[in-house]
């Protein structure tokens, strides 16, 4: 898909990863709807094609409203993480946390299941899971489960929504404001996490948004995982 002139929802568009690929697709040429629970952290990014949206993914009727505000549209990406995620060996796992680690599993399937309807026959939806989903490190059982649900969604899905198109991208570690250490912590954090990948440094938000990109512009990539992780399943 050509990506100028097209309309493009982005739910989790206001920070990392979200917002680098709202900044790609408004530098091709899109109007742009960045969606999130508090865009007020995006203030500084200002763009008149770039329109700032509060939704929570999780709220099944203000996702529905948002996408009635906007429709049509061919463009539907989420990188919204949901809510809060649980780290730590399973059977030690909070059960209430480890279900709540699913909000981003459920926050996806609103976007999918209320956008897609109005989403144009030739449209594109990109959804970002983590590198975790198909090569976890201790303590990452409960990312790695949503993760691949959210894998195993796209691929179930491609096949109903055709010739609308559906992928994930799959990033390693990325440094965005995800991750809330600053200075010297932050960079032993982030070396240390990468240590065993093949490039052993945090990728930028950037580079995952290329990765998104090249899913939405080439119309031969159908239900399937990008990744763009610096070699971390591989590793
Ligand atoms: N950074 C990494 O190392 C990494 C690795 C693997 C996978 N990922 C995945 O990549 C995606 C983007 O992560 P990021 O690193 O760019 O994180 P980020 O900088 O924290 O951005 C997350 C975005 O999601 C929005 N969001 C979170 N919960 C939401 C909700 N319930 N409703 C609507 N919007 C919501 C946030 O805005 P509000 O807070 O205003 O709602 C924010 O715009 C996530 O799915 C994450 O799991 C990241």
């Amino acid at each position: 898909m050509e990506i100028k002139n097209k309309k493009a929802l982005v739910f989790g568009g206001t920070s990392g990863i979200g917002l680098a690929t709202c900044e790609q697709l408004i530098e091709k040429g899109a109007d742009v709807i960045a969606i999130s629970r508090d865009p007020s952290k995006a203030n500084s990014v200002k763009h008149n094609r770039l329109t700032f949206e509060i939704c929570d993914v999780r709220i099944e009727e203000d996702v529905k409203k948002v996408f009635e505000k906007y429709a049509p549209f061919e463009i539907l990406i989420s990188a919204a993480t949901g809510g809060s995620r649980a780290a730590g060996p399973f059977l030690e796992m909070d059960i209430l946390g480890f279900k709540n680690s699913f909000d981003k599993l459920w926050g996806y399937a609103n976007v999918v299941r209320y956008g897609t309807n109005y989403l144009s026959s030739d449209g594109t939806i990109v959804l970002v899971s983590g590198a975790p989903a198909r090569r976890m490190k201790p303590g990452q059982i409960a990312l790695s489960a949503v993760g691949g649900a959210v894998e195993n969604l796209v691929r179930g899905v491609a096949n109903e929504i055709a010739p609308r198109r559906i992928n994930t991208v799959s990033p390693g570690l990325i440094d965005t404001p995800m991750f809330s250490q600053e200075g010297e912590d932050r960079k032993t954090f982030l070396n240390s996490a990468t240590a065993s990948h093949s490039i052993k440094r945090a990728g930028k938000p950037e580079e995952v948004a290329k990765g998104i990109i090249f899913a939405v512009e080439n119309d031969f990539v159908n239900g399937t995982t990008i990744d763009v992780d610096g070699g971390w399943v591989n590793s």
